[in-house]
């Protein structure tokens, strides 16, 4: 029986990720381990298999608790709890360091405690800080590290704890890159889901500066089966960027997501930009593709509409979400913003 250890599996892209892995390996047990963060939720877990996948609520801050639920000889153990949202990392730093940079730290202790075989870290191509303005420009895995939000550098120091440890105690580490990830089940800060929700409810859609900085986005399920490829076939100490060359301006995904909905774009509202807002990010797959042999498998058309169809779906998810901790940000983030 193979065994995983998935952190932040109760979060968006960590429950994606459960769900292909007991796909993919009939003979696989998960403990997914999550400390049910605002942005983590049990509902997104719903249906899954309780004997082949045991949640344990817990923080990755604490170390025994982390050593209490990972299993001795636990095949794989990939990271993916974070705090992720760079909004909230401009408002407040020390959560992302202590999630993201300690948290990280202490899982590295604990996978070589137990003998993990493999450490798999989800890192993001944020770490890369901003590409220039032009269409040729994009992220390699020879980028420099350069970090512009606080958000991005927890992450890239995250990068450089699971480097050490592989450097100093030989533990057997690959790190992963992937641009912006969207589809079912993200939490509604994010621009997609912010954006199919308030234009659901004829609320506007609040865009940062003049709405041209590029993101590169990827369906959640390409980017979970890309980290199943690392995990398999990537060179240990390696990074693999993931990316399904999808570069769009932020206005294209907007005014799409307009159109899809039969939405007016008069909805869309300018507002003020993010502080440090990086301009462009654009992934080069060549190596993934090229060495490991994966490719995105789901284009932006269709995953758009899978996943607005998934949010026109299921209104009582976002209502759910949005509902305590959420609306108090929402409301001090916004609606000043909004008013102007
Ligand atoms: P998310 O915010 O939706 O989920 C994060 C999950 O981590 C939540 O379930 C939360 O409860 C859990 N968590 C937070 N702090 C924790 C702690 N101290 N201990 C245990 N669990 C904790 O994030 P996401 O979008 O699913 O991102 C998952 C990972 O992928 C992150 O590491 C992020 O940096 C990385 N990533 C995200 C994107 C993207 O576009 N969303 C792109 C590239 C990389
Ligand atoms: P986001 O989903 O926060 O991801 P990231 O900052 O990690 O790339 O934002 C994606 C892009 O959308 C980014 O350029 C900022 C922009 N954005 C807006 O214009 N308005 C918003 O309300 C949000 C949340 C993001």
């Amino acid at each position: 029986m193979k065994s995983f250890f998935v952190t932040g599996g109760a979060g968006f892209i960590g429950s994606e990720f459960v769900r292909v892995a007991l796909k993919s390996y009939e003979n696989l047990k998960i403990v997914d381990f999550d400390a049910l963060t605002y942005a983590g939720n049990l509902e997104n877990l719903r249906g899954l298999d309780d004997a082949r996948h045991i949640f344990v609520k817990g923080d990755i801050c604490d170390k025994q608790a982390v050593l209490d639920a990972m299993p001795e000889g636990v095949d794989a153990v990939f990271n993916f709890a974070a705090e992720s949202h760079v909004d909230r990392s401009i408002e407040s730093a020390n959560e992302f360091v202590e999630t993201n940079v300690l948290g990280t730290q202490i899982l590295l202790d604990c996978a070589r405690e137990r003998g993990a075989g493999r450490f798999v870290q989800i890192s993001t191509d944020e770490v890369m800080g901003t590409l220039p303005e032009r269409d040729d420009a994009f992220f390699t895995e020879d980028s420099p590290i350069a970090p512009n939000s606080p958000y991005a550098a927890s992450k890239a120091a995250a990068e450089q704890f699971v480097r050490a440890a592989r450097e100093t105690f030989g533990i057997d580490t690959v790190v992963t890159r992937c641009g912006n990830n969207y589809g079912f089940r993200q939490f509604p800060e994010k621009l997609i889901p912010l954006m199919i929700s308030n234009a659901l409810n004829d609320e506007p859609l609040p865009l940062y500066g003049d709405g041209r900085n590029v993101r590169d986005w990827i369906f959640v399920t390409d980017h979970c089966e890309a980290i199943l490829e690392v995990y398999e076939k990537g060179s240990s100490g390696e990074t693999y960027n993931i990316g399904a060359r999808n570069p769009l301006r932020n206005i294209e995904v907007v005014s799409g997501i307009l159109d899809h909905l039969g939405k007016p774009h008069s909805l869309i509202k300018p507002v003020e930009d993010r502080l440090g807002h990086d301009r462009r990010y654009a992934i080069d797959p060549t190596r993934i593709e090229t060495e490991l042999g994966w490719k995105a498998r789901i284009g932006w058309e269709e995953g758009l509409a899978k996943t607005i169809e998934w949010y026109v779906s299921n209104e009582d998810w976002i209502a759910s979400v949005k509902s305590g901790e959420y609306q108090e940000f929402y409301e001090r983030y916004y609606s000043h913003r909004i008013a102007q």
